[in-house]
């Protein structure tokens, strides 16, 4: 549906935005396109409607080298959402999402009975939003009105580049289930430019990661996750995925570890015996309902001839978190008391203690969970078969 020859583009000063570009979307493919600022995401959409001409190579269209197309009739098959939505000021919603309609010269109540209708299908109801101006609409509410616009002439190629950029990560989310449903429906051939790999996971059916002016990989979210082709991929992929990760995965219960327990009125010669035999330098203190008291180090046990209970050797731990609580939170919580492990209780039932976290097993549940992550990633099966990366 789009594909790209050997494309690069340099500008004026000698910048190369993109550097001999060669991929192909095809009809009904969601792409996404991911890197980091100056890679030259947008000027990569912008040689597809013509906005700017390559200094090389060739941009195919259903067939047809866009050059030979005239650039006014091109646009009309292609819808765009700009990066910064770019809604006109002065115009209101129903007027900013009939603007293509009218330029192509529709009836003006054709227009706008087709702005009504997107506003429909993007959730904005035509009779409380159609004649109000784009200030007075919430960010994510704008972005709306953009994709609405982009969709009006119902081209059969969408581009959009961050679409979704300017509004916070909820919202965001929202927008992009949102836009999933919308793409089920409508299903366009959609190039959309982000910088966040979780948007790019999400949303892409495959997924081409620049580096500088050049695609690093062009594959299936689950590809670009689970192997990653180059290092740098690796890289931009895994930094920002792992801290991600931490704040969306809670701590399981086999994620913990059984150190050896303890009670607060156990005689101090048992829990110096229970450490030896497990060769433990710590373990957890108990009350009498087994809820969490605290810990007591080997060395406080050590002297067998010590008499009393744990009770009076015993130290408080401050560390401790509820089941279910994010991987992020307890490395927040291991940093805060400088703690080696935290303890875990099971809020439900008043504190019990269901056992201890400790850093390599955060490492272990963060691991499974980016694996997991990119096993289901939604639609990553949805492979389209061949690659025109020569
Ligand atoms: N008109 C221009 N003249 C010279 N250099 C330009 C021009 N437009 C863009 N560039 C340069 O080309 C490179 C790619 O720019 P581009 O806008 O495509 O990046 P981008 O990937 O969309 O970045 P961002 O995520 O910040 O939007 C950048 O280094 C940019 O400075
Ligand atoms: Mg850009």
């Amino acid at each position: 549906m789009i594909r790209f020859e050997h494309v690069t583009k340099r500008y004026a000063d000698g910048t190369t935005a993109v550097d001999d570009l060669s991929f192909e979307v095809a009809e009904g493919e969601l792409v996404t396109l991911v890197g980091p600022s100056g890679c030259g995401k947008t000027t990569t959409m912008k040689m597809v409607n013509r906005l700017i001409e390559p200094t090389e190579g060739g941009i195919f269209l259903d067939g047809d080298d866009i050059s030979t197309i005239d650039p006014v009739q091109l646009r009309r098959r292609i819808g765009y959402v700009i990066q910064q939505v770019g809604l006109f000021p002065h115009k209101t919603v129903l007027e900013n999402t009939a603007t293509v309609p009218h330029l192509l010269g529709w009836k003006r109540g054709k227009g706008r009975e087709r702005a009504a209708e997107l506003l429909d299908l993007v959730g904005l109801d035509p009779s409380v939003y159609g004649d109000r101006y784009p200030e007075q609409l919430s960010g994510g509410q704008r972005q709306r009105v953009g994709v609405a616009r982009a969709l009006a002439a119902d081209p059969p190629v969408l581009l959009m580049d961050e679409p979704f950029g300017a509004v916070d990560p909820v919202v965001r989310e929202h927008l992009q289930n949102e836009f999933l449903k919308l793409q089920a429906q409508v299903r366009k051939t959609v190039l959309f430019v982000t910088h966040d790999i979780e948007e790019a996971v999400r949303l892409g059916d495959r997924i081409a990661v620049y580096g500088q002016g050049r695609i690093e990989q062009f594959d299936s979210p689950a590809t670009v996750l689970g192997a990653p082709a180059t290092p740098y991929v690796a890289d931009f992929v895994g930094a920002d995925r792992g801290l991600k990760r931490l704040s969306v995965t809670p701590i399981e219960e086999s994620d913990l570890d059984q150190p050896p327990v303890v009670h607060l009125d156990d005689p101090l010669a048992t829990a110096t015996e229970r450490l030896r035999s497990e060769g433990a330098r710590w373990a957890v203190v108990l009350d009498g309902r087994d809820n969490l008291h605290g810990w007591i180090p080997a060395d406080a046990t050590a002297d067998a001839t010590v008499k009393g209970t744990v009770r009076e050797h015993a130290r408080r731990m401050e560390a401790w978190l509820p089941l279910g609580a994010p991987l992020k939170q307890a490395f927040a919580t291991m940093l805060q008391h400088d703690a080696g492990w935290i303890a875990v209780i099971d809020k439900e039932s008043e504190g019990r203690f269901l056992g201890v976290l400790t850093p390599a097993r955060l490492h272990e549940a963060l691991r499974r969970s980016i694996d997991a992550d990119a096993q289901d990633v939604p639609r990553a099966e949805v492979a389209v078969e061949t690659v025109a990366t020569a």
